[in-house]
């Protein structure tokens, strides 16, 4: 199973860069992923044209299961009704060959921070029960954990200890975001978190360049244990380097 996560696209931005858009999409159509996921920042302030544009983009990836979350640059402005009216639901579950991906909405109208909130924890451990003995992916735009490279640190969620425990609690493998244009890895306990990079703008904070991840998800000899592997795919020459190799328990 390929996944393929991507984010901060950050589309009509003056930092975007229609040509590594580009690159990425070819890429990632060579990939032939089964899911992509895109963890926000599709725009620059929220406005129509800028989701219209996004949309024409993200249309031409070549993978018909698509998981896409607001970030807090996609909430500015009202941006929020546009994304539901282009892409659906802020929060959502996809389902799909032994792999559940639920999808939570962490933006704020013209905040930064980032907020799940305890009205969503409900929703999402039913969500996360129901996927059973599935591998579990949770994708959000904020960070989960801090992450280096970051200044001062105002990026995890505000509520990040409890989602934290909630997410630890129903077991689940692997945490997508974005936000702050690193890419990053941790591992807690048995659980993946990995953030994203901008895979398509200037907007680099020290020597990091505009990057994408590729997940490999692969069986082992144990039922209950699944070897996932993930690459960092820099955009503008498609080169790639593993970053994490790592044999984990489902439940
Ligand atoms: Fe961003
Ligand atoms: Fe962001």
């Amino acid at each position: 199973m390929r996944i393929v996560h991507i984010s901060d696209i950050h589309v009509a931005e003056r930092h975007f860069i229609r040509e590594l858009m580009e690159r990425v999409i070819e890429r990632v159509n060579s990939l032939k992923p089964e899911i992509l996921v895109l963890t926000g920042d599709l725009t620059d302030s929220g406005y129509l044209y800028e989701f219209e544009d996004a949309k024409a983009f993200i249309e031409r990836f070549e993978c018909e299961r698509r998981v896409v979350v607001p970030g807090n640059h996609d909430a500015r402005n009202v941006g929020y009704l546009y994304f539901e009216d282009i892409f659906g639901a802020r929060s959502s579950v996809l389902n799909h060959k032994g792999v559940t991906v639920v999808a939570v909405d962490s933006t704020q109208p013209d905040l930064d921070e980032g907020h799940i909130g305890r009205d969503k924890y409900d929703w999402i451990r039913k969500s996360l029960q129901n996927a059973g003995d599935d591998l579990k992916i949770f994708a959000l735009h904020h960070h989960l954990l801090p992450v280096p490279y970051t200044g001062r640190e105002r990026n995890i969620l505000t509520d990040a200890g409890d989602v934290l425990k909630l997410l630890n609690d129903c077991n689940v493998n692997l945490v997508l975001c974005g936000h702050k244009h690193v890419s990053w890895v941790w591992v807690l306990n048995n659980m993946i978190v990995l953030n994203a990079g901008t895979a398509c703008t200037n907007r680099l904070k020290y020597r990091i360049l505009p990057s994408f991840n590729l997940i490999e998800v692969k069986d082992t000899d144990d039922p209950n244990k699944k070897r996932i592997q993930v690459r960092r795919i820099y955009s503008k020459d498609g080169s790639e380097i593993y970053v994490l190799d790592k044999i984990i328990e489902k439940s």
